[in-house]
């Protein structure tokens, strides 16, 4: 076994309990496991497909014949621009000064690369237009960046494109910008929920992470919204950030309770390249800290064991008020779960979703496809009037049960074979090659149990999910 992923394993906190899956991942025989959470990519985002090369034209079809037959789909437009750039973050940004007037005309710029990509999405999945919108988001970057005259500019022009008869729309912002009169200005366009980034309340942790806010500005930003009438509010929380302890996760978890918040994103800190392994969207630099800029031997990073008791700490505290659907989202147990992660992910929708802007990710159970995730060769593109996809793949039809599958497995909700066989004409997930081998190990690993029809994950499984859909189904 190798000796690295072992001593970050063994980097435990001594006034917390060990956790649960210290003893699952200490097994030589689970050594695969150790390897991927060491080596740690995002796991829960990108589905690839396993055809490359698949041609624009098949996947615009495969895209179109989805669409037609989903009853609802998620549309996603991104919004590069920030006004810093996180030390963790790896997502495809623009970063620029709000104040200046090179600011504004690249705000009209992002706008209008997002209109003249969309109108092409709308040129070339003629169903696009007609289908239900379930969810639509407008996520970064930073959004809230973007002035108003601008931001009415984009929602406009989706309002009037696509049909927005049964859309629930939804705002990501930065505490930092998210002000009263934004706010205000968001209830009027018809937004009812919002999320924001809030990483840690230890406005220590969060300037180590390179962050120009306060704790006080994201509380500040909780009571607004909830002011203004949001009672749909999301914060996107990290465990394991530089200098963090579990006790700092401790303080996190029980400031979300105290505040009562309907929802919360909570993610481990993931260093690795996930293009590279494209289970996730990131820019063409790489993060600050993946570069190894602001951080030295003194200021340390929490070992593995340190986050599984960070992870499992935020499950037990969270547990009596929130449940987890998927993974890493938790909502309060009188609240829905989030809309657009269940159209995507959940066994019986798993609707196409499409992500118009810089690094977008779009996909139906047929084929996927990332967007360009610079902006020169993204604008360059659009000049050329060429949807600025940089690579489409195809899906067979062995790996779409497999998607499919993994996809409901995230969720975390028991993964049923009556509902997979009504997905795919009569064939049983059991009657999968590939799900049927992953199963056997699962069983024999305790990382899941299968009751008649019902694949349901085990307490390890539920925390190791990213480990499981990632290792055990092929590549
Ligand atoms: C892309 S940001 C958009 C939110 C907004 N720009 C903000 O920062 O407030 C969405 C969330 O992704 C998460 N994120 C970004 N990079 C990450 C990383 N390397 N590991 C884990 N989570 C990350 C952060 O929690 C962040 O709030
Ligand atoms: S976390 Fe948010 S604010 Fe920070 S760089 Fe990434 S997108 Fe921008």
């Amino acid at each position: 076994m190798n000796k690295e992923p072992l001593d970050s394993l063994n980097d435990i906190d001594a006034h917390y309990p060990v956790p649960r899956v210290y003893d699952f991942l200490s097994r030589p025989q689970n050594c695969e496991f150790l390897d991927y959470v060491f080596k740690d990519p995002f796991g829960c985002h990108v589905f690839p497909g396993d055809i490359s090369s698949y041609p624009l034209d098949s996947f615009l079809n495969d895209m179109e014949r989805e669409i037609k037959q989903a009853k609802q789909i998620h549309l996603w437009s991104y919004i590069p621009t920030c006004r810093y750039r996180c030390y963790f973050c790896d997502f495809p940004t623009v970063i620029l000064n709000p104040q200046t007037e090179a600011a504004q005309t690249m705000f009209r710029d992002v706008v209008d690369c997002n209109i003249t990509e969309a109108r092409m999405w709308l040129e070339s999945i003629p169903s696009l237009g007609q289908v239900e919108i379930g969810e639509f988001n407008i996520f970064g970057g930073t959004p809230s960046l973007l002035p108003e005259q601008e931001l009415r500019r984009l929602v406009d022009f989706y309002q009037s494109h696509f049909n927005f008869s049964a859309a629930s729309m939804r705002f990501e912002g930065e505490p930092g910008t998210l002000t009263k009169n934004y706010l205000r200005l968001l209830k009027k366009l018809g937004f009812s929920k919002i999320s924001f980034g809030v990483q840690s309340f230890n406005d220590h942790i969060i300037k180590a992470s390179g962050r120009m806010h306060s704790a006080r500005a994201c509380i500040e930003t909780i009571y607004d919204a909830r002011e203004i009438g949001f009672n749909w509010i999301s914060v996107d929380l990290i465990y394991g950030l530089l200098d963090q302890n579990v006790d700092d996760v401790k303080r996190d978890v029980e400031k979300i309770i105290e505040l009562g918040l309907s929802h919360v994103v909570c993610t481990k800190l993931h260093m690795d390249e996930f293009m590279r392994k494209r289970t996730g969207v990131s820019g063409e630099r790489k993060s600050l800290w993946q570069k190894g800029k602001f951080f030295d031997d003194k200021r340390r990073f929490p070992g593995l064991g340190k986050q599984y008791q960070m992870r499992e700490l935020v499950e037990k505290y969270l547990s009596s008020d929130y449940l987890e659907h998927p993974t890493m989202y938790f909502h309060q147990k009188h609240q829905r779960p989030e809309k657009w992660k269940g159209l995507v992910t959940d066994l019986g929708k798993q609707y196409p979703e499409v992500a118009i802007g810089l690094g977008g990710s779009s996909k139906c159970t047929r084929a996927e496809a990332i967007n360009i995730t610079g902006y020169g060769r993204y604008k360059e593109a659009l000049d050329n009037h060429r949807l600025p996809i940089d690579e489409s793949q195809g899906i067979s039809l062995l790996r779409r049960e497999v998607n499919a599958f993994k996809m409901a497995t995230s969720t975390l909700v028991p993964v049923n074979d009556g509902v997979f066989r009504r997905r795919f004409e009569g064939r049983s997930f059991f009657d999968n090659s590939i799900i049927n081998r992953a199963l056997k190990t699962l069983v024999d690993k305790a990382l899941v149990t299968v009751d008649g029809d019902v694949v349901t994950l085990t307490p390890n499984g539920v925390t190791l999910v990213e480990a499981v859909i990632n290792t055990q189904f092929g590549p």
